[in-house]
């Protein structure tokens, strides 16, 4: 017989708001904010044999592309090469401690896909290490701070994935409206091989920081799916491999970026709306020019559509995160024309996903 699940935790989902592309580089900023869309994982104690069960697994599949002539495979797609990591980090925080190592059954749900298990992008892989590495902090009765459980949810996901800011584990940590600026993956990869991992957690991370952001006043935030998923980190490859072949002024776009991505985030602690409103214009421009000059997708024509149809209306709007299909969000005004606006989504075959922002 089955003992009962004895410990029961969920990790939002996640959206970006600005910032995308420029984060991936230590100590630039973001905005993100956590939806009330979760991953759910539970544990209980087993005896001899551990078991993972995820729902999350059901019609997930291997996919691979070229970049230029190297077959590069996914590992990021697979969600539970993401759950081993956190459950072997936060393992090694038990044995550092001197604390006694147990078997369990992980049991993990999600909410972050539609019924035919399509992603949404709303940041399943940081969801569920986030998820993992709370539930078994509190399994094991570890008291760790949200700023080290960050941590180690950031170390895990680099034994994973090539790319990434970590924004999303950020937003899928602390909740609500966030400002991010990365930490350094190098950094961080040389003092894990140098120093205990208790010892890592304690310390200042280089470029790592996370800030509660006030929410719009008066905006409406509307998230709008292509229905089509993109791969987050063949774009993020696409971008870094041409930032270095001269195409394009790379650091002028960081500099831009973050000058805009920092106008906004005063915009929205100013509950400044028309700031608020111009920091997502100009940001969406500066992610088309990023596209533009790199060859590289972001703002597909379902995602013009979606962001231009908003602005008929006075909102602003822009692709979220990497763009190439997912989502697009819309800051708009609460009076706005709303429901013409959806209708005309609706004729597009975009769908508005009802979310909330997770406190
Ligand atoms: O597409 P998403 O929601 O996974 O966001 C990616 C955002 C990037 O800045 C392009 C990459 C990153 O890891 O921050
Ligand atoms: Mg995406």
């Amino acid at each position: 017989m089955n003992r009962p699940w004895t410990t029961e935790v969920r990790a939002p989902g996640k959206l970006y708001i600005a910032g995308e592309y420029a984060v991936v580089e230590p100590g630039f900023p973001a905005v993100l904010i956590a939806v009330d869309r979760y991953v759910t994982v539970r544990v209980r104690d087993a005896v001899d044999t551990g078991r993972i069960t995820s729902d999350l697994n059901a019609g997930s599949q291997l996919e691979w592309y070229r970049r230029d002539s190297d077959m590069v495979i996914e590992p990021d797609e697979t969600p539970f090469s993401f759950v081993l990591a956190a459950m072997r980090i936060v393992e090694e925080v038990v044995v550092e401690l001197g604390e006694p190592l147990q078997i369990f059954d992980l049991n993990i749900t999600s909410e972050l896909v539609d019924d035919a298990g399509r992603k949404f992008g709303l940041g399943s892989s940081a969801a569920v290490t986030v998820a993992t590495v709370t539930a078994l902090c509190a399994h094991y009765g570890l008291d760790l701070s949200r700023m080290e459980q960050l941590k180690l949810a950031l170390l895990a996901c680099i034994e994973v994935q090539r790319s990434g800011s970590g924004g999303d584990i950020a937003a899928s940590m602390f909740g609500g409206w966030i400002s991010y600026t990365s930490f350094d993956r190098e950094w961080a990869r040389t003092e894990r091989a140098n120093r205990s991992l208790v010892e890592l957690l304690q310390m200042d991370w280089p470029g790592l920081s996370v800030h509660r952001v006030a929410p719009p006043d008066g905006l409406r935030l509307l998230v709008g799916w292509t229905g089509s998923p993109a791969s987050t980190s063949r774009l993020v490859g696409g971008v870094q491999s041409r930032k270095a072949k001269g195409r394009m002024d790379y650091p002028q776009f960081l500099t831009e970026s973050s000058r805009c991505v920092e106008a906004l985030v005063k915009a929205l602690n100013d509950g400044d709306r028309e700031g608020t409103l111009a920091g997502i214009r100009r940001n969406r421009e500066l992610l088309r020019q990023l596209g533009e000059r790199t060859g590289i997708t972001i703002e597909t024509p379902k995602l013009r559509h979606l962001i231009e149809s908003a602005e008929e209306r006075g909102g602003a709007a822009k692709t979220s995160g990497a763009g190439g299909g997912d989502c697009g969000i819309v800051l708009i005004d609460d009076d706005a024309d709303i429901d013409g606006l959806l209708a005309t989504w609706e004729r597009a075959d975009i769908r508005i996903l009802n979310l909330y922002v997770h406190q």
